[in-house]
């Protein structure tokens, strides 16, 4: 258990992190957010291992295109054009649960035809700077780093157990944030609360950096909740990752107001920062890297497995983060019907 350590932050900031590689030409990578920043610097080294698909989703067909055409010219493929149809950009805009569903209906079908899946890493976040709800009724940040994120991972589940095998189990990577330190700054009382996603998604429950930060805690929640539950030995091995503090879009937000751009300036220009690329590396070796057994689980960051924050350790974060994963299965159910199934048969039940 451990809190935010300014030292080890800016050790580990400026520590040069390796670029981990492997044999993934008989597996199947899939990434979200794969357009700009960490997710495209990592797409770019993932279809460079000549997996046997890398599969880049963006939130709109435009961007996978796009997308598709950069990740190709940047790779070195040996075998131009075939080894090009390995690298397939899909839609998928975690903003609505519809996409969720229609991108899994659309992989139900690849899978049909023999598709498999050995990693997805869940990449895409996002920052925003004022209280805005999705169509779905939930503020922005809350459904695309936690609610949809989740949705996906477990309509995915079934994909990668099935294409698991017990000398290499898939793998499952959520990025979250070295924020989910902080995460848990709003969350007192909580046990008097009569719902947690309800009280967390009202307007009034906390600025836009506290949302962001408790959005990267119900992440790291959310993989501890499912690891518990997955059986053993595990099919699929799950992690969340802290890119660290990289340079990227990620505070585009803030570059819309007078007020609100230096934090973007500070972020991007600080000597402290990453570039997306070394970012790009750490969900390289939560991917591929490390010992499944000692990363199952865990939080990963700076390419090692570090302590997550202390509240989860706490009794009230214990309670908390049962609660989260109750209603957060309760919800998904009500959004997908496929979501029950999928935690019967392949999850231990409570
Ligand atoms: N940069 C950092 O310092 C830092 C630190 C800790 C954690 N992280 C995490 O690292 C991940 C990557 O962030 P980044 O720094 O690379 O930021 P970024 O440059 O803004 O990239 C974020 C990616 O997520 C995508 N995305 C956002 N909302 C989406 C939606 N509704 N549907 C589908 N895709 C969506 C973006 O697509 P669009 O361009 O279409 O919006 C983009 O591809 C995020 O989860 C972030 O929270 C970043």
């Amino acid at each position: 258990m451990a809190r935010f350590n300014v030292i080890q932050f800016i050790r580990e900031q400026w520590k040069t992190l390796p670029v981990c590689s492997g044999d993934v030409s008989s597996k199947a990578i899939m990434l979200t957010g794969t357009n700009v920043g960490v997710g495209l610097e990592a797409a770019v080294h993932f279809a460079g291992m000549k997996p046997q698909l890398l599969l880049a989703t963006c939130r709109d067909e435009e961007k996978c295109k796009r997308t598709r055409e950069v990740v190709l010219e940047r790779t070195v493929l040996d075998n131009y054009p075939e080894d090009s149809t390995k690298v397939a950009s899909w839609p998928l805009n975690l903003n609505t649960f519809d996409s969720v569903r229609e991108f899994a209906d659309r992989f139900a079908a690849e899978a049909l035809a023999g598709a498999q899946l050995n990693i997805l890493v869940a990449n895409a976040g996002v920052y925003m700077q004022s209280y805005t709800k999705t169509r779905d009724g939930w503020e922005l940040m809350l459904q695309v780093n936690y609610l949809s994120t989740a949705l996906l991972s477990i309509l995915m589940l079934p994909y990668l157990i099935k294409s698991s095998n017990v000398d290499s189990p898939s793998r499952l990577v959520v990025v979250s944030s070295l924020g989910h330190y902080f995460g848990s700054r709003k969350l007192t009382g909580t046990d008097k609360w009569t719902s947690i996603l309800g009280t967390i998604n009202d307007e009034n429950f906390c600025g836009s950096i506290d949302r962001y930060v408790l959005s990267k805690l119900l992440d790291v929640m959310f993989i501890r909740e499912l690891v518990a539950r997955l059986p053993e030995p595990t099919p699929v091995v799950a992690c969340t990752v802290n890119p660290g503090f990289c340079r990227s879009r990620l505070f585009r937000d803030t570059e819309t107001k007078w007020y609100t751009r230096p934090f973007a300036s500070f972020l991007n220009y600080s000597p402290l920062s990453r570039t997306s690329e070394e970012g790009s590396r750490t969900l390289l070796h939560a991917a591929i890297g490390g010992e499944d057994s000692a990363i199952h689980g865990r939080y990963l960051s700076g390419c090692e497995v570090l302590e997550e924050s202390s509240y989860l350790f706490t009794p009230e974060g214990k309670a908390f983060s049962g609660r989260l994963w109750t209603e957060t299965v309760d919800l998904l159910s009500k959004v997908d019907n496929r979501v029950p199934g999928i935690i019967k048969q392949n999850l231990r039940v409570d």
